[in-house]
């Protein structure tokens, strides 16, 4: 068999490894991978690279991705699913494994409906993939983020100061709230609650009334201020434009809040912006231990003709989602768990 194999979207640790296990998996089978470079550009505008264990050897805890990756949308010119499917039969594929989050498994989704044979492996640090109780990338971007608030806190505890810490989180505040609870966050805001400035402060101002002289608020780049009371207010962006799948990019919630959180409390405020160090360097040991046994699963799943699905996590199970099912709706945070974090705050 020749299995295609891609990586699409924003790059995340722990993509080399799902693509160790595949190449070392389908060894196993007598089976042949291909590399299909920079995402779906890779089936648009082809240059395949063979992919062995010689090429994949000493990869695992490398960060990015050996065949790279774009943000190329194949929906996004009317001539670009046809191309995709004559590419499939001139590289003489059987199977394809996509390696993405919501916009390459939702392009991998429409494409099984016109008939290519492809499997999903959920990646994003984001966390928002629905059908998996997680991502491979997300526990690597928590444990960074931590760390980033720990050294965060001695700095702001020296100079008396509040520091608001802006994570990534386009649609869901997984990493803001994940990281927030390990760190110790005082404040944290996510994309699904529109931002109340009067309680921010008043959470800020009722810590400091009780002797402590700093505070650490941790906000996800897609927050948002209300504009009225339960109402959802504009995002804060780095630029208008957006990408082939639609995104704009975002970036500065921090720095705005910042400069309220100061007029108002009169407290000196920093911020930081955390951005794509969240993405690089090495995945942590658990995220190696879940996109291996994703690409060990998604192989079979293609020797099994199992196409159609993503393999996701379900507890500690690995099983087989539509792919239809799992990019019909995004995973916003868990309330259970934002109103557990919500105790802990000012
Ligand atoms: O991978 C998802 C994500 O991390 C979002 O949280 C963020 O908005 C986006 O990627 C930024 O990616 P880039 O700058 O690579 O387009």
């Amino acid at each position: 068999m020749r299995i295609g194999v891609l990586t699409g979207g924003g790059d995340c640790p722990g993509l080399n490894a799902v693509i160790r296990a595949v190449v070392r998996k389908s060894d196993t089978r007598n089976s042949r991978v291909v590399g299909l470079r920079n995402g779906w550009k890779g089936l648009l505008d082809p240059s395949p690279m063979d992919l062995d264990s010689k090429m994949v050897s000493g990869i695992l805890h490398v960060g990015g991705t050996i065949i790279g990756t774009s943000r190329t949308n194949p929906f996004k010119d009317a001539s670009g699913p046809e191309k995709v499917l004559k590419n499939f039969k001139l590289l003489r594929l059987d199977t394809l494994i996509a390696i993405g989050g919501e916009d390459t498994l939702g392009a991998a989704s429409k494409l099984y409906d016109m008939g290519l044979p492809v499997v999903g492996v959920p990646k994003t640090i984001d966390n928002d993939l629905a059908g998996t109780d997680f991502t491979f990338g997300f526990d690597t971007a928590v444990s960074i983020a931590t760390d980033a608030i720990d050294r965060i806190h001695t700095t702001a505890e020296s100079h008396n100061r509040v520091m608001v810490v802006e994570v990534m989180g386009r649609h869901a505040g997984w990493i803001a709230t994940y990281s927030g609870i390990a760190g110790g966050a005082d404040v944290i805001l996510v994309p699904e609650i529109p931002i109340d400035l009067d309680e921010v402060c008043d959470l800020i101002l009722r810590r400091h009334s009780r002797g402590k002289s700093f505070s650490i608020v941790v906000v996800a780049e897609g927050a948002q201020f209300a504009e009225k009371p339960g109402e959802k207010g504009t995002l804060i962006l780095q630029e208008k434009q957006t990408d082939e799948f639609g995104h704009v990019r975002l970036g500065g919630i921090s720095q705005v809040l910042a400069k309220a959180i100061e007029h108002r409390t009169k407290y000196e405020t920093r911020f930081v912006v955390l951005g794509h160090i969240q993405r690089g360097g090495s995945p942590t040991a658990h995220d190696r231990v879940l996109a291996t046994r994703f690409g060990v699963y998604a192989t079979d799943m293609v020797h099994q003709g199992d196409y159609g699905k993503m393999a996701a996590l379900q507890g500690n199970r690995i099983v087989a989602v539509p792919l239809a099912e799992a990019t019909s709706k995004l995973k916003t945070v868990d309330p259970e768990i934002y109103n557990m974090a919500k105790e802990f705050f000012g």
